[in-house]
């Protein structure tokens, strides 16, 4: 074709079309192609779904989550006090709309968390006289609790946070002193899983917690899972909750603990990870919830904003754990953020309540953070 003016000015409109709609495909894949595509091939990526969020079908960031996670985890509409208010009561109603959204977006979705000693009624563990239960009065709560929540998602739950936090915070070598230890003794633990893999025989089943890179904690937990799989009692894998600060723990400790849990032949999640930026009210490093400090503004030191010193050093301290994390991507299945966005995160009300934190991947206006772009880079 002769490219006389004509040719010429229809062939540059083609051509500036054809790059716009380029752009356009560009724009939209990064759109499509959110975080959990990034690392599809290393693990899930996933965040905890508040109530509020599922309640009020808030749209932006359900939107945010069907792009960006690949997985979700109920953040306290399946725990007992929210699901199972009192005996003869069940609150299905948001936990319900949790897993039909689940469902609906194609999600690896999670259970959060069958027995555990927060926020749970005191009245599981009474009688109507205010008395403590007998044992087998509790076990068939238990069974009760169990069956009625594993069964009701069945085939559709497809991994259960099954005990919570059972390891004492006071030298983290033993059971915590727990209602559920008192009365039925650290059998309550393997009753629990045996009960949730007859509730739902293909459901993975998890123990979860805290503080997994301590030392106390990590061979007092490892002696209970080489009994358990010794035995027979079905547990599958093992949760890192990952509450953790802009330094600590230090990733040495933390790939200490992936290898020593996965020596066992057991897959990590990371379960509930958040990085706190905020200074430290104490010197407790646990995440018991009843934990509580009273705010002062020296604890609330950035209330409107984050400094670009302390957003470099989140995005930091991301990149070097989801660094590690790949490394281990063979042991690790799946990598959780315990909320959406910085507006929604718990670490706004604890230890401190009220205080302003920054903990997450995106901010209160649901727009990526600097850490974000560096996770993002590290798969590019
Ligand atoms: C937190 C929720 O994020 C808060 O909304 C709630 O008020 C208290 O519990 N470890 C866990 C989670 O296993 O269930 C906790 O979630 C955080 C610590």
């Amino acid at each position: 074709m002769k490219l006389d003016r004509r040719n010429f000015l229809i062939a540059a409109s083609t051509a500036t079309m054809a790059t716009r709609i380029k752009a356009e495909v560009i724009k939209e894949s990064i759109q499509k192609h959110g975080l959990a595509d990034a690392f599809v091939g290393d693990y899930h990526v996933g965040a905890a779904v508040s109530t509020d969020t599922i309640l009020s079908e808030d749209k932006p960031t359900l939107k945010l989550l069907e792009r960006e996670f690949s997985s979700i985890t109920a953040e306290n509409c399946q725990k007992w006090e929210e699901v199972h208010p009192s005996e003869d009561s069940w609150n299905w109603s948001a936990s319900d709309k949790f897993v039909d959204f689940g469902e609906q977006n194609n999600k690896h979705i999670l259970g959060h968390a069958l027995v555990w000693h927060s926020q749970i009624p005191s009245s599981v563990f009474q009688d109507k006289a205010g008395d403590t239960v007998s044992a087998s009065v509790l076990r068939r709560r238990m069974e009760n609790h169990i069956g009625t929540l594993v069964g009701r998602y069945k085939g559709r739950v497809h991994t259960w946070d099954v005990v919570n936090e059972a390891v004492s915070d006071d030298g983290y070598d033993d059971w915590r002193p727990s209602a559920w230890f008192q009365i039925l003794g650290n059998r309550y633990m393997e009753e629990a899983f045996n009960l949730a893999r007859q509730a739902d025989p293909n459901a993975e089943l998890l123990y979860n917690d805290y503080n997994m890179h301590y030392p106390q904690k990590r061979e007092f937990l490892v002696g209970v899972f080489k009994d358990y799989l010794d035995r027979g009692v079905p547990l599958d894998g093992v949760g890192f909750q990952a509450h953790y600060m802009l330094d600590d723990p230090e990733l040495e400790q933390i790939e200490k603990s992936i290898d020593a849990y996965s020596a066992l032949g057991l897959p990590i999640h990371i379960t509930e990870l958040d990085v706190d930026v905020l200074p430290k009210a104490f010197e407790y490093m646990g995440a018991e919830i009843s934990t509580n400090f009273e705010y002062s503004d020296k604890l609330n030191p950035y209330p409107t904003e984050l400094p670009d010193i302390l957003q470099e050093k989140l995005a930091s301290r991301y990149e070097k754990l989801f660094g590690l994390f790949s490394k281990h991507q063979d042991r690790i299945k799946r990598v959780t953020l315990w909320g959406v966005s910085d507006a929604d995160s718990w670490k706004n009300n604890w230890p401190v309540r009220g205080r302003t934190n920054y903990p997450l991947l995106f901010d209160r206006q649901l727009n990526p953070k600097l850490a974000y772009t560096r996770l993002m880079n590290l798969k590019r």
